[in-house]
């Protein structure tokens, strides 16, 4: 976990939050901090021993929590998990779709059906659990004051499909049209139920299942390597914040919004020249500029 946060620890009270992908990495550190701003959590994934440990280490913390075995990609365990999460907790205030799978490869070595199987968890199972849950997020839903605004989902994303990257057509075609969803619910969704629809693009975040997979300890590169503008990896907590002011009263009007949470690492440029060369040189290469003369044929 980061430092503090700025947020009162009650800006969640009394809501109930389900994280698919909750289990560890970045969902886990959501979880948390929901839970520690006076939420109760239910935590999705697929392997019962990471999400015993996590159930554990979060109600270590005070947190309620409890954990649901089930696979995004499958509808009756969309299914299966909302209700019971209802059922046990009275309602469902944020789903957080953090379910993701991913791996390095090149675009010829990568099968029709590797390419379908991160579609299938990234795309669809974000689909299969916004669908799963609509009934019980939407105003006036199951256990909620008729008076009460609808719920929040919150989508994580990537920067992948932000131009192009290497060995991750797969993934940036899956979080391309995770954004598009997003955009899509925000708008229909927001207009017929009053829920939200938001996602958040992570940038590289140290001590994740993600970083291990795209920058591995084999060929690790630094921040400076990554071309961070901010010079350091980004911290589980800096996410999880975001989270946050999304889910609490702070979020209330954004809707349909890509929050971009990256030190600014996709605006990442080489520099074309050094300032010291820019301010002894700049002038000069302007003055040129301006006397040459273009060739007729040019002009
Ligand atoms: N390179 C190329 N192809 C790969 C691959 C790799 N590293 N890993 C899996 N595939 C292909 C398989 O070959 C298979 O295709 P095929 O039937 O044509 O051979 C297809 O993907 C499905 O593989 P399978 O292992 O059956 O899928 P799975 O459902 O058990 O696992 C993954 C899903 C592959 C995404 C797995 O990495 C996963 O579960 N990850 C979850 C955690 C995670 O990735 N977190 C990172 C978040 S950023």
């Amino acid at each position: 976990m980061g430092e503090g946060s700025p947020f009162k620890d009650t800006v969640l009270k009394g809501k109930v939050a389900l994280i698919t992908g909750g289990g560890s990495g970045i969902g886990l550190e959501i979880s948390t901090q929901f839970g520690l701003h006076g939420a109760s959590v239910a935590i999705m994934g697929r392997r019962r021993h990471v999400l015993d440990e996590a159930v554990a280490s979060l109600q270590s913390l005070g947190i309620q929590a409890m954990a649901l075995e089930g696979d995004v990609r499958k509808k009756e365990d969309a299914r299966r998990v909302v209700e019971t999460v209802v059922n046990a907790m009275g309602r469902l205030d944020i789903l957080v779709n953090g379910a993701a799978g991913n791996f390095l490869v090149a675009p010829e070595d990568l099968s029709p059906n590797g390419f379908k199987t991160v579609m299938d968890i990234d795309t669809l199972g974000t689909f299969t659990m916004c669908h799963a849950a609509v009934e019980y997020l939407k105003k006036g839903g199951k256990g909620k004051d008729p008076a009460e605004i609808g719920g929040l989902i919150i989508s994580i994303s990537a920067l992948l499909h932000y131009g192009a990257n290497w060995y991750q057509i797969h993934v940036a075609a899956a979080k391309a049209a995770v954004d598009s969803l997003t955009r899509s619910l925000a708008l229909e969704w927001g207009t017929d139920y009053n829920i939200r629809c938001n996602a958040i693009a992570p940038g590289p975040i140290a001590d994740t299942p993600g970083m291990d997979k795209l920058n591995p300890k084999e060929s690790e590169l630094s921040a400076e390597q990554l071309g961070i503008p901010l010079r350091r990896v980004g911290e589980k907590w800096d996410i999880a914040m975001s989270a946050v002011y999304l889910a609490a009263e702070t979020g209330k009007y954004v809707n349909g919004h890509v929050l971009v949470v990256d030190g600014g690492s996709w605006l990442a440029k080489p520099r074309p020249i050094s300032k010291g060369q820019l301010r002894q040189f700049g002038r000069a290469i302007e003055q040129r500029s301006r006397t040459t003369k273009l060739p007729s044929s040019k002009l």
